[in-house]
Protein backbone atom coordinates (compact mmCIF):
# COMPACT_ATOMS: atom_id res chain seq x y z
CA UNK A 1 0.00 0.00 0.00
CA UNK A 2 1.91 3.31 -0.88
CA UNK A 3 1.38 6.68 0.38
CA UNK A 4 0.48 10.00 -2.62
CA UNK A 5 3.92 11.60 -2.75
CA UNK A 6 5.26 14.23 -4.21
CA UNK A 7 7.97 14.57 -6.62
CA UNK A 8 10.24 15.97 -4.09
CA UNK A 9 9.43 12.64 -2.36
CA UNK A 10 7.44 14.52 0.23
CA UNK A 11 4.26 13.33 1.46
CA UNK A 12 1.54 15.40 -0.19
CA UNK A 13 -0.18 17.86 2.54
CA UNK A 14 -3.55 19.82 1.42
CA UNK A 15 -4.08 21.88 5.01
CA UNK A 16 -3.13 24.38 6.56
CA UNK A 17 1.00 25.41 7.88
CA UNK A 18 0.02 28.83 9.00
CA UNK A 19 -2.59 31.24 10.29
CA UNK A 20 -2.49 34.68 11.51
CA UNK A 21 0.70 36.00 12.40
CA UNK A 22 1.58 35.00 15.63
CA UNK A 23 2.20 36.90 19.03
CA UNK A 24 5.51 37.79 20.08
CA UNK A 25 4.64 35.90 23.14
CA UNK A 26 3.79 32.60 21.41
CA UNK A 27 6.50 33.43 18.57
CA UNK A 28 9.01 33.27 21.62
CA UNK A 29 7.70 29.67 22.47
CA UNK A 30 7.41 28.68 19.05
CA UNK A 31 11.49 29.81 18.75
CA UNK A 32 12.67 28.55 22.49
CA UNK A 33 10.63 25.61 23.14
CA UNK A 34 9.53 24.05 20.35
CA UNK A 35 13.18 23.04 19.70
CA UNK A 36 13.44 21.64 23.30
CA UNK A 37 10.05 19.29 22.48
CA UNK A 38 10.28 18.61 18.81
CA UNK A 39 10.55 15.52 17.55
CA UNK A 40 12.56 14.41 14.45
CA UNK A 41 12.04 11.58 12.34
CA UNK A 42 14.97 8.79 12.86
CA UNK A 43 16.75 8.07 9.53
CA UNK A 44 15.14 5.93 7.12
CA UNK A 45 15.18 2.40 8.33
CA UNK A 46 16.25 3.54 12.21
CA UNK A 47 13.21 3.85 15.07
CA UNK A 48 12.73 5.91 17.36
CA UNK A 49 13.36 5.66 21.29
CA UNK A 50 10.54 6.26 22.33
CA UNK A 51 11.07 5.94 26.63
CA UNK A 52 14.29 7.62 26.23
CA UNK A 53 11.81 11.14 24.85
CA UNK A 54 11.08 11.92 28.30
CA UNK A 55 12.82 12.80 31.14
CA UNK A 56 11.95 9.66 33.36
CA UNK A 57 10.59 6.54 32.97
CA UNK A 58 7.02 6.61 31.35
CA UNK A 59 4.17 3.82 32.09
CA UNK A 60 3.13 4.31 28.08
CA UNK A 61 3.37 6.16 25.32
CA UNK A 62 0.12 7.84 23.55
CA UNK A 63 0.13 9.36 20.21
CA UNK A 64 -2.56 12.35 19.11
CA UNK A 65 -2.83 12.83 15.49
CA UNK A 66 -3.63 16.29 14.58
CA UNK A 67 -4.18 18.09 18.06
CA UNK A 68 -5.22 21.01 16.84
CA UNK A 69 -5.03 24.05 20.00
CA UNK A 70 -3.45 20.84 22.02
CA UNK A 71 -6.17 21.53 24.57
CA UNK A 72 -7.06 17.58 24.59
CA UNK A 73 -3.79 16.83 24.54
CA UNK A 74 -2.44 18.97 27.00
CA UNK A 75 -5.69 17.66 29.41
CA UNK A 76 -4.53 14.18 28.98
CA UNK A 77 -0.94 14.34 29.79
CA UNK A 78 -1.99 16.22 33.13
CA UNK A 79 -4.40 13.52 33.76
CA UNK A 80 -1.64 10.48 33.53
CA UNK A 81 1.27 12.27 34.37
CA UNK A 82 3.02 9.01 34.16
CA UNK A 83 2.48 8.70 30.46
CA UNK A 84 4.38 10.29 27.60
CA UNK A 85 2.62 11.83 24.92
CA UNK A 86 3.69 12.33 21.71
CA UNK A 87 1.57 15.06 19.18
CA UNK A 88 1.38 15.87 15.63
CA UNK A 89 0.48 18.66 14.19
CA UNK A 90 1.35 20.71 11.29
CA UNK A 91 -0.33 23.67 11.81
CA UNK A 92 2.41 25.74 13.72
CA UNK A 93 -0.78 28.17 15.51
CA UNK A 94 -1.84 25.33 17.07
CA UNK A 95 1.11 23.79 17.68
CA UNK A 96 1.85 27.22 19.53
CA UNK A 97 -1.17 27.15 21.33
CA UNK A 98 -0.45 23.82 22.46
CA UNK A 99 3.51 25.13 23.93
CA UNK A 100 1.37 28.26 26.14
CA UNK A 101 -0.51 25.36 27.80
CA UNK A 102 3.10 23.58 28.54
CA UNK A 103 4.13 26.26 29.98
CA UNK A 104 1.60 27.70 31.85
CA UNK A 105 1.23 23.61 33.09
CA UNK A 106 4.94 23.13 33.20
CA UNK A 107 4.23 19.63 31.83
CA UNK A 108 6.86 17.79 30.95
CA UNK A 109 5.45 14.65 29.59
CA UNK A 110 4.65 15.99 25.93
CA UNK A 111 6.70 15.81 22.60
CA UNK A 112 5.83 17.56 19.65
CA UNK A 113 6.15 16.33 16.18
CA UNK A 114 5.52 19.57 14.06
CA UNK A 115 4.62 18.27 10.63
CA UNK A 116 2.38 15.50 9.23
CA UNK A 117 1.92 12.60 11.33
CA UNK A 118 2.76 9.77 8.12
CA UNK A 119 6.02 11.12 8.40
CA UNK A 120 6.50 10.19 11.76
CA UNK A 121 4.72 6.86 11.79
CA UNK A 122 7.36 4.69 9.30
CA UNK A 123 9.90 5.49 12.57
CA UNK A 124 7.90 4.42 15.06
CA UNK A 125 8.79 0.99 17.14
CA UNK A 126 6.66 -2.29 16.47
CA UNK A 127 4.02 -2.37 18.98
CA UNK A 128 5.69 0.69 20.92
CA UNK A 129 2.03 3.46 21.31
CA UNK A 130 0.03 2.26 24.43
CA UNK A 131 -3.06 4.48 22.84
CA UNK A 132 -3.71 6.55 19.88
CA UNK A 133 -6.33 9.79 19.44
CA UNK A 134 -7.39 10.66 15.85
CA UNK A 135 -10.07 13.56 17.01
CA UNK A 136 -12.29 15.37 14.55
CA UNK A 137 -9.71 14.66 12.32
CA UNK A 138 -10.12 16.78 8.68
CA UNK A 139 -13.58 14.86 7.06
CA UNK A 140 -12.85 16.04 3.24
CA UNK A 141 -16.43 15.89 2.28
CA UNK A 142 -16.53 16.12 -1.30
CA UNK A 143 -16.15 12.87 -2.95
CA UNK A 144 -12.67 13.98 -5.06
CA UNK A 145 -10.82 14.70 -1.82
CA UNK A 146 -11.94 12.00 0.50
CA UNK A 147 -8.42 10.31 -0.30
CA UNK A 148 -6.98 13.48 1.50
CA UNK A 149 -8.10 12.04 5.41
CA UNK A 150 -5.68 11.05 7.21
CA UNK A 151 -7.36 7.38 8.07
CA UNK A 152 -6.64 5.67 5.01
CA UNK A 153 -5.52 1.82 4.20
CA UNK A 154 -1.92 2.81 4.72
CA UNK A 155 -2.13 4.67 7.80
CA UNK A 156 -4.41 2.37 9.40
CA UNK A 157 -1.22 -0.25 8.63
CA UNK A 158 1.54 1.83 9.91
CA UNK A 159 -0.85 2.00 12.92
CA UNK A 160 -1.59 -1.17 13.29
CA UNK A 161 2.41 -1.64 13.45
CA UNK A 162 2.86 0.66 16.09
CA UNK A 163 0.38 -0.06 18.37
CA UNK A 164 1.06 -2.47 21.16
CA UNK A 165 -1.19 -5.72 21.20
CA UNK A 166 -4.59 -4.22 23.10
CA UNK A 167 -3.81 -0.83 22.72
CA UNK A 168 -6.38 1.58 21.97
CA UNK A 169 -7.40 3.50 18.71
CA UNK A 170 -10.11 6.27 19.76
CA UNK A 171 -11.66 8.51 16.38
CA UNK A 172 -14.03 11.29 17.34
CA UNK A 173 -15.80 13.24 14.83
CA UNK A 174 -19.50 14.92 13.99
CA UNK A 175 -19.08 14.16 10.38
CA UNK A 176 -21.64 11.14 9.75
CA UNK A 177 -20.27 10.77 6.29
CA UNK A 178 -16.70 10.25 7.67
CA UNK A 179 -17.50 8.26 10.39
CA UNK A 180 -19.25 5.85 7.82
CA UNK A 181 -15.84 5.87 5.66
CA UNK A 182 -13.78 5.44 9.01
CA UNK A 183 -15.78 2.11 9.83
CA UNK A 184 -16.00 0.42 6.89
CA UNK A 185 -12.47 0.79 6.72
CA UNK A 186 -11.67 -0.37 10.10
CA UNK A 187 -13.93 -3.09 10.39
CA UNK A 188 -12.57 -4.48 6.82
CA UNK A 189 -9.16 -4.17 8.92
CA UNK A 190 -7.75 -7.71 10.46
CA UNK A 191 -5.60 -6.04 13.14
CA UNK A 192 -8.24 -4.23 15.02
CA UNK A 193 -11.12 -4.66 16.36
CA UNK A 194 -14.34 -2.38 17.24
CA UNK A 195 -15.42 -2.30 20.81
CA UNK A 196 -19.15 -0.94 20.83
CA UNK A 197 -21.71 -3.34 22.05
CA UNK A 198 -24.60 -0.91 22.76
CA UNK A 199 -25.48 2.56 20.84
CA UNK A 200 -23.74 4.01 24.25
CA UNK A 201 -20.21 2.91 23.73
CA UNK A 202 -20.53 5.39 20.24
CA UNK A 203 -22.56 7.84 21.15
CA UNK A 204 -20.50 8.62 25.03
CA UNK A 205 -17.47 9.43 25.36
CA UNK A 206 -14.51 7.59 27.12
CA UNK A 207 -14.65 8.71 30.91
CA UNK A 208 -11.97 10.60 30.89
CA UNK A 209 -12.93 12.44 28.03
CA UNK A 210 -11.96 16.19 27.43
CA UNK A 211 -13.82 18.03 24.97
CA UNK A 212 -12.19 19.80 21.99
CA UNK A 213 -12.34 22.85 20.34
CA UNK A 214 -13.93 21.09 17.43
CA UNK A 215 -16.06 19.29 19.50
CA UNK A 216 -17.30 22.38 21.18
CA UNK A 217 -18.07 23.89 17.74
CA UNK A 218 -19.81 21.21 16.89
CA UNK A 219 -22.66 20.60 19.24
CA UNK A 220 -23.09 24.44 19.42
CA UNK A 221 -23.71 24.09 16.05
CA UNK A 222 -26.43 21.25 17.08
CA UNK A 223 -24.10 18.21 15.62
CA UNK A 224 -23.81 14.96 17.48
CA UNK A 225 -20.34 13.16 18.68
CA UNK A 226 -19.50 9.52 17.50
CA UNK A 227 -16.76 8.18 19.88
CA UNK A 228 -15.42 4.90 17.70
CA UNK A 229 -12.89 2.67 19.95
CA UNK A 230 -10.74 0.32 18.41
CA UNK A 231 -8.28 -2.52 19.92
CA UNK A 232 -5.35 -3.52 17.94
CA UNK A 233 -6.09 -7.14 17.95
CA UNK A 234 -3.02 -9.14 19.80
CA UNK A 235 -0.12 -10.54 17.32
CA UNK A 236 -0.26 -14.31 18.14
CA UNK A 237 -3.94 -14.06 16.70
CA UNK A 238 -2.08 -13.21 13.32
CA UNK A 239 0.51 -15.71 13.57
CA UNK A 240 -2.39 -18.37 14.08
CA UNK A 241 -4.60 -16.91 10.72
CA UNK A 242 -1.30 -16.96 9.23
CA UNK A 243 -0.28 -20.56 9.81
CA UNK A 244 -4.08 -21.73 9.17
CA UNK A 245 -5.05 -22.32 5.55
C1 LIG B 1 -10.48 19.69 12.21
S1 LIG B 1 -8.99 19.92 13.07
C2 LIG B 1 -9.32 19.21 14.68
C3 LIG B 1 -8.33 19.63 15.73
C4 LIG B 1 -8.51 18.99 17.11
N1 LIG B 1 -8.25 17.56 17.07
C5 LIG B 1 -9.86 19.28 17.68
O1 LIG B 1 -10.66 18.34 17.80
O2 LIG B 1 -10.12 20.44 18.05
C6 LIG B 1 -7.95 18.68 12.34
C7 LIG B 1 -6.47 18.91 12.62
O3 LIG B 1 -5.76 17.79 12.15
C8 LIG B 1 -4.54 18.25 11.58
N2 LIG B 1 -4.09 17.21 10.66
C9 LIG B 1 -4.71 16.79 9.53
N3 LIG B 1 -3.99 15.83 8.92
C10 LIG B 1 -2.91 15.61 9.71
C11 LIG B 1 -1.77 14.76 9.61
N4 LIG B 1 -1.61 13.95 8.56
N5 LIG B 1 -0.83 14.82 10.58
C12 LIG B 1 -0.98 15.66 11.63
N6 LIG B 1 -2.03 16.49 11.77
C13 LIG B 1 -2.98 16.48 10.83
C14 LIG B 1 -4.91 19.57 10.92
O4 LIG B 1 -3.79 20.42 10.75
C15 LIG B 1 -5.94 20.13 11.89
O5 LIG B 1 -5.32 20.97 12.86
Amino acid sequence: MSIEKNPQERLRWYGRRRGHKLRPRRQALVDNLLPRLRLEPAPEGASLDLAGLFPGPVSGIRLEVGFGAGEHLAAQAQIYPDAGFIGCEPFINGVASLLALIEEDGLTNIRIFDDDARELLPCLPEAGIGKVYVLYSDPWPKKRHQRRRFISDATLKMLARTMADGAELLVASDHMDYISGVLELMTRHADLSWQARSKRDWTEPPPDWVETRYEAKAKEQGRKPVYLRFLRNPRDQERDRENTC
